[in-house]
């Protein structure tokens, strides 16, 4: 969970939130009405950086064959929340100050004096850790200490829907994707294609009503998860609950994270629905915090969907002529998590040619832009033709190219290290002599001439190779 924490590395997160507004990678929600707290856009980057993120998770949850893919509805059923047991079990700790009437979460006071609380203690218990600290406890906006009792806010969002206003109903957008793939299990094994052991993977947007969205992107209102569930039978659940946290931190290194930026913290006070759950945390600029979790939900979820709808979920076993309600595993993580993660991995700060430069040292295969295109001078009608037909030609196997001709070449190589693009290409006089082009590398700026016909498989295996 989140706590209060002191930057571990002072202003880098203001340095990120600097550069990715002012490059394109992400906007405050409703910038231009003073922003919208915990919503933020994606810029044409942050799409790009996004997709990539995507479909690396999704590429790793295809490798298996027994992992099937879907796309639930963000409106469910009012009784799918009330039989996960969202509706009165998801909730975070509100406490108001009686004397300027700020909301806080509770455990982010504790934490600010030293006392560890978790947003996962029960009601009674929080009060309790709150109760013994009072004492010590000042509000941070007015300096009171006079504090109301710890409520379990509930973290559920609601809207209505319905034909008539006056009927409309209150429905809960979801607070997680995982309910909607509880509810398909049954589906997508009667589709014929699977059997337990089988999971079930969605990439889909998650929205909470946090008391306090901050960090940037790390906790949002409206958020993209990448879950999968997989169902096992009661005996196979703990081996292949070891072998997903295993596959699941090793599935890091594809993204290129520095070594030891990563770590696995066991949960002391578990969620409703889980039997045991571990996080894989990273060391963000404000700490080491939660990252993805992978989570053993028993029978839980099958077994109360099963209670509410009457719908019988449970397997028949041919080999071993038993039913049972299958196990889950989950991992789950957040989108928005990943980039920042991927944005504060990569960010650096160096000196090329006696200039200081920003850079995002991405892996190729997570850069959002592959490689940009260069004509040396941009009213030299030879070279913008030339550099033009390369560019074309390489976007049509390559879609992540980018074409710059704004000012000159040093300029150019800043912006684009500053975006983490990995390949600058220049088509200059040589080129038209001998079909060539300068190469320069984003982190050693070292140049290398290569023939216009190499140049599609030469981008194609870096990036592979990445
Ligand atoms: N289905 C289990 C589940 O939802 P969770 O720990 O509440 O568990 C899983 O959330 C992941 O979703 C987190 O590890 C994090 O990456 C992401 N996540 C959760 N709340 C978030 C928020 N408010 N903003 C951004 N990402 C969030």
């Amino acid at each position: 969970m989140e706590k209060v924490k002191k930057e571990k590395q002072p202003g880098l997160l203001d340095k990120i939130v600097s550069l990715t507004k002012r490059r394109g990678f992400v906007f405050q929600g409703s910038e231009i009405y003073g922003g919208f707290a915990g919503t933020y856009d994606w810029g044409p980057l942050g799409v790009a950086l996004r997709r990539n993120v995507v479909e690396q998770w999704t590429h790793s949850m295809q490798m298996h064959d027994n992992i099937a893919l879907l796309d639930s509805s963000i409106f469910t059923a009012a009784k799918v929340w009330e039989a996960s047991g969202h509706v009165t079990g998801f909730s975070d700790p509100l406490v108001v100050c009686n004397a300027c009437h700020t909301k806080f979460r509770a455990d982010h006071l504790l934490e600010v004096i030293g006392v560890v609380a978790d947003e996962k203690m029960t009601e009674a218990r929080i009060n309790e850790v709150f109760d013994e600290n009072r004492p010590k406890l000042h509000c941070p906006v007015c300096g009171k200490k006079d504090f109301g009792r710890v409520t379990a806010k509930s973290l559920l969002a609601t809207s209505t829907l319905g034909k008539f206003e006056e009927e409309d109903k209150e429905v809960y957008l979801r607070g997680e994707t995982a309910q909607g793939i509880f509810i398909n299990y049954k589906n997508v094994l009667d589709s014929g294609f699977y059997s337990i052991p089988f999971g079930i993977a969605q990439v889909g947007k998650a929205f909470r009503n946090e008391i306090s969205p901050r960090q940037f992107l790390f906790r949002k209102r409206e958020f993209e998860q990448m879950e999968m569930q997989y169902f096992v039978s009661p005996e196979e659940a703990p081996v292949a609950y070891e072998e997903w946290r295993k596959e699941r931190m090793a599935y890091y290194e594809t993204l290129g994270i520095k070594e030891g930026k990563l770590r696995w913290k066991q949960h002391e006070n578990l969620v409703f629905y889980a039997k045991d759950a571990w996080d894989i945390q990273y060391e963000y600029p404000f700490g080491w915090s939660e990252l993805e979790g992978v989570h053993y939900r028993g029978d839980y979820d099958l077994g109360q969907h099963q209670k509410f709808s009457g719908v019988d979920l449970s397997f028949y076993d041919e080999d071993t002529k038993r039913r049972y309600i299958p196990h889950v595993i989950e991992t789950s993580v957040g989108v928005d998590r990943t980039i920042l993660m991927l944005l504060v991995d990569a960010y650096d700060e160096d000196e090329m040619n006696g200039e200081k430069r920003v850079i995002l040292r991405f892996k190729p295969n997570m850069a959002p832009v592959k490689a940009a295109v260069f004509p040396l001078l941009k009213n030299k009608s030879e070279l913008v033709a030339k550099a033009r037909e390369i560019y074309t030609n390489l976007k049509k196997e390559i879609p992540q190219i980018m074409w710059d001709d704004n000012g000159n070449i040093g300029k150019r190589y800043r912006r684009q290290d500053e975006i983490g693009t990995p390949y600058c290409i220049t088509v200059d006089f040589d080129t038209l002599e001998n079909d060539s082009v300068t190469v320069r590398d984003r982190d050693s700026g070292e140049q290398e001439r290569i023939s216009i016909q190499e140049l599609n498989s030469f981008l194609s295996d870096k990036i592979k190779a990445s």
